[in-house]
């Protein structure tokens, strides 16, 4: 890798901006990273940008080569921030010359009616069809992911949860590791996705964090009707066929909780 990749990385404070940041660093880039809280304290050159507003973007992304594009607002306005504010960060990155946008997407998003999935798609869909060349990666949830859902439902004194729903988590340190290799001046256009070791039941991954943390809660199966958390339990996020050799969610567990 030569050393002249000028790289910024949107959403650097996330989980996942966290685990590239490093990793480009070790590939010889000069790494940028932005979000709308950025730290100062820090060997990246930080700046602070809003995706809702367009502040400090074209700053951002001015000398870039490649923008690996993370940021997003799952729990936020999903439209104003993944889809108006990643059609933003197009113009600007059209009107700056980068050589390459690399999108972090989310495995069996078509298939799943949930308005998050949906704002990502459009967002993926103005990557893939913007005059900046894109490089485009579906991945399957977080061990981060799953490990939130359950911290919240561990506060209770019964844990009631879509146990059928099933998941694939993998290790955000392997997504970046792809997304690394990716971040490149020439892109690669839609990879191949990528998912954990192993699809599990989510009443398996409790079962298995409820040993970890020694809290002995009943686990209840919460039957919730509709079409989204049949599509989870339909597999529909998940890519047994590209499955990693990565840690698996015991593994995982067993880093974070010894
Ligand atoms: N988590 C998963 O299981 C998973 C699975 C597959 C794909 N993905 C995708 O991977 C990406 C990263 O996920 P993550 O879990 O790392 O997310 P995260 O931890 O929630 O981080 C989101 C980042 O976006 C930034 N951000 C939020 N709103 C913003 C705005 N208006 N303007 C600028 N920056 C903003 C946040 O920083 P500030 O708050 O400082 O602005 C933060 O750095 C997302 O695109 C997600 O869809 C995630």
């Amino acid at each position: 890798m030569s050393s002249s990749v000028t790289t910024l990385v949107t959403g650097g404070t996330g989980t996942l901006g966290q685990a590239l940041l490093p990793r480009l660093q070790a590939r010889g880039h000069d790494v940028r990273a932005a979000s709308r809280s950025p730290p100062t304290d820090d060997e990246v050159t930080w700046s602070r940008m809003d995706l809702t507003t367009g502040d400090g973007l074209r700053a951002a992304v001015a000398d870039v080569d490649v923008v690996v594009h993370t940021a997003s607002s799952p729990l936020g306005d999903t439209e104003a921030v993944d889809v108006d504010g990643t059609n933003r960060l197009l113009d600007v990155a059209a009107d700056a010359g980068v050589a390459n946008v690399v999108y972090i997407s989310i495995v069996g998003m078509e298939d799943i009616p949930y308005s998050y999935y949906e704002h990502k798609l459009a967002a993926e869909r103005a990557v893939e069809e913007s005059e900046v060349p894109s490089t485009v990666l579906r991945s399957t949830q977080f061990h981060q992911f799953v490990h939130e859902i359950l911290e919240t439902v561990g506060r209770l004194p019964v844990w009631p949860l879509p146990t059928r729903m099933q998941l694939q988590p993998v290790d955000v340190d392997v997504v970046a590791d792809r997304l690394a290799e990716h971040a490149t001046p020439e892109p690669s256009g839609r990879l191949d996705p990528i998912g954990g070791p192993e699809v599990r039941r989510l009443g398996e991954l409790a079962r298995a964090y409820r040993e970890a943390r020694g809290r002995w809660r009943p686990i209840v199966r919460l039957p919730i009707p509709g079409r989204t958390v049949g599509a989870f339990r339909d597999g529909k996020a998940t890519c047994p066929e590209y499955a990693t050799d990565s840690p698996t969610w015991e593994a995982w567990l067993d880093a974070t909780y010894g």
